[in-house]
């Protein structure tokens, strides 16, 4: 009977160290192929930077991101930059550093980004903007672009005010509350909707000024605008948060929303839409949230290394007060 060969300690300490380096260094591949990061559980890591908590929009959109990542196995590096810059640059160099598979972020402002994106791109790690664009140049400092045409929005919105006062013989003022000042959708909705109000010379912007997307700053700057303006026509609110902080603003002063003052908001989210559905508001322009599911399958497709489109865009409506209230009892958001 031929002995069994058995190895002395030496030889078997030498075994299990050859084996553990062989496992290492396939799993170093495995990193080096996917660009940026991924473990052993083969699961995608996702960073995503949020703008902040300023209104209910932005709630809809952090749960919509939070689900849809454990819906499709993803898992979430989530920071809210709490409106400000220098948060969301902070996090992505956090990720970075932690090597996640893909970046995501929604920019608070359109500028000063080339720098951060350019890290991420020397790290190899694939960018998705969500909601939010960038003015860079260099459309290679990210994949895609994945949110709403906010230029559309504001058109929506003009055009909507031109048909209701085409039979105005004299000046129709109006008021602008603002979203975040150099935000993609404060700058886009105020250019669309003074496009679409250029057409009939009487509508007239008499004041414009920032509400930063909140209630209490939608609120404190109409307060600001009836005092100093007897005549107010119109209110174009940027969101639905601003819009229902200038109601607080314009009940108080003794005045009837959606009749004394007519009201044009954008988003259409639950709280918006039963104001409109009530009377005080008149018409909305909707902008969708619920980006998590087209994000998620995003971050697979560039993890993946396939190609994306360059722009995808959410498709969106506009609700009368009747629609408001057919589309209230369904509303996810
Ligand atoms: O970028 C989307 C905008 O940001 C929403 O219209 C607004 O409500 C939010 O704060």
């Amino acid at each position: 009977m031929r002995k069994m060969r058995t190895h002395s300690a030496p030889w078997r300490a030498a075994a299990v160290l050859a084996s553990v380096l062989l496992v290492g260094s396939v799993a170093a591949c495995g990193n080096s192929d996917t660009g940026g990061g991924s473990k052993d559980d083969g699961k995608i890591t996702l960073g995503f930077s949020q703008v902040g908590a300023e209104s209910g929009w932005r709630t809809a959109n952090t749960t919509s991101i939070k689900d849809a990542a454990t819906a499709a196995g993803i898992e979430l590096k989530f920071d809210d930059a709490q409106q400000k810059q220098e948060n969301q640059i902070k996090a992505i160099r956090n990720y970075i550093q932690q090597k996640v598979d893909v970046i995501a972020f929604s920019p608070v402002v359109e500028s000063g980004w080339d720098t951060v994106l350019k890290e991420a791109k020397d790290a190899d790690i694939p960018v998705i903007l969500t909601d939010r664009s960038v003015d860079s140049a260099d459309k290679s400092l990210y994949k895609t672009f994945l949110g709403s045409d906010f230029i559309k929005e504001g058109r929506l919105a003009g055009e909507w005010l031109v048909e209701q006062k085409k039979t105005a013989s004299g000046p129709v003022n109006i008021v602008e509350l603002q979203g975040t000042t150099g935000a993609a959708p404060a700058n886009d909705r105020k250019k669309g909707f003074a496009e679409a109000i250029a057409a009939n010379p009487n509508l007239k912007v008499i004041a414009s000024q920032t509400g930063d997307f909140t209630r209490a700053g939608g609120k404190q700057v109409m307060e600001q605008f009836l005092k100093a303006n007897p005549k107010i026509d119109v209110l174009f609110a940027h969101n639905d948060d601003m819009g229902l902080g200038a109601l607080e603003a314009i009940t108080a002063a003794g005045k009837v929303p959606g009749k004394d003052i007519t009201i044009i908001t954008v988003d259409a989210v639950k709280d918006g839409m039963q104001a409109l559905a009530d009377g005080k508001f008149n018409f909305i322009a909707e902008c969708s949230p619920l980006l998590g599911p087209q994000l998620m399958d995003l971050a697979k497709k560039v993890h993946a290394g396939e190609e994306v489109p360059a722009r995808i865009e959410t498709e969106e409506t506009t609700f009368t007060q009747e629609q408001a209230k057919e589309a209230l009892p369904n509303r996810k958001y």
